[in-house]
């Protein structure tokens, strides 16, 4: 499986590099089309990039729309929530308007908050695809809140899925399905730590694409990744 790769030797490094790499996809994005569309992970990984990266000054944030990769199901104003993650991080300094933000609604029911992301995506994508996807990973091997073994109706014609985890933050997470992390023009996996990085080894070294064992597998085969590392 073909991917591009930066090496970290430090935090800071991880962060330049990580900042840098986004900068660029972002100002190509809006270049080529007049805007880009970006998909955001959470988690704790990005937090420091996303703050240095809403301090770019030589990015028009008024072209830069955003959406959510995942987020748990629980109150926007939650700690454990992705959207005050990226408020409290990118928005803190990127002058992005509101009406260019797309989080899921999780203070509807599930399956309401879940239909109204669908039709929010396919809104979105209406012209084009999404230029840019953040990926974390977790030790596990999931991206996005696709937990192995993937359930074989995460791979149907969904944009959007309700999933589960009892390992990680909030039992109920809704994210986008492999359709969109396949669509998109490149992908950028931020991932830090030695225990990570050898999963992330596994990952990439397995003979066979299993997408239900490696979601990461998804975005591999797009040949549209860079996996920016450190240990
Ligand atoms: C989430 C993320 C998830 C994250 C990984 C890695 O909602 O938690 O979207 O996919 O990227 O779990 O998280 P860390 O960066 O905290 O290790």
């Amino acid at each position: 499986m073909t991917f591009d790769s930066i090496k970290s030797e430090t935090e800071e490094d991880f962060v330049k590099n990580s900042v840098a790499l986004l900068a660029g996809k972002i100002t190509d994005a809006i270049s080529a089309k007049g805007e880009c569309i970006i998909g955001l992970s959470g988690g704790s990984t990005p937090v420091p990039v996303y703050e240095e990266l809403g301090k770019r000054t030589d990015i028009d944030w008024s072209k830069v729309f955003v959406f959510l990769i995942d987020d748990r199901f629980i109150e926007p104003t939650h700690d454990d929530s992705n959207q005050k993650l990226v408020r409290d991080s990118l928005l803190a300094s990127a002058n992005i308007p509101e009406e260019n933000l797309l989080f899921p609604d999780t203070t509807l029911a599930l399956d309401a908050c879940v239909a109204t992301y669908i039709m929010g995506l396919i809104k979105l994508f209406s012209e084009t695809p999404p230029d840019v996807l953040v990926l974390g990973m977790g030790e596990d091997g999931h991206i996005a809140s696709l937990f192995p073994p993937v359930p074989e109706h995460a791979f149907g014609e969904e944009l959007v899925l309700h999933t589960e985890t009892d390992r990680f933050a909030v039992h109920d997470r809704i994210t986008v399905s492999p359709l969109v992390i396949m669509a998109a023009q490149s992908s950028i996996l931020l991932l830090k730590g030695k225990e990570k990085i050898k999963v992330f080894d596994a990952c990439v070294s397995s003979e066979t694409a299993d997408p239900v064992r490696w979601p990461l597998h998804i975005s591999l085969a797009t040949g549209k990744l860079t996996a920016v590392l450190c240990q």
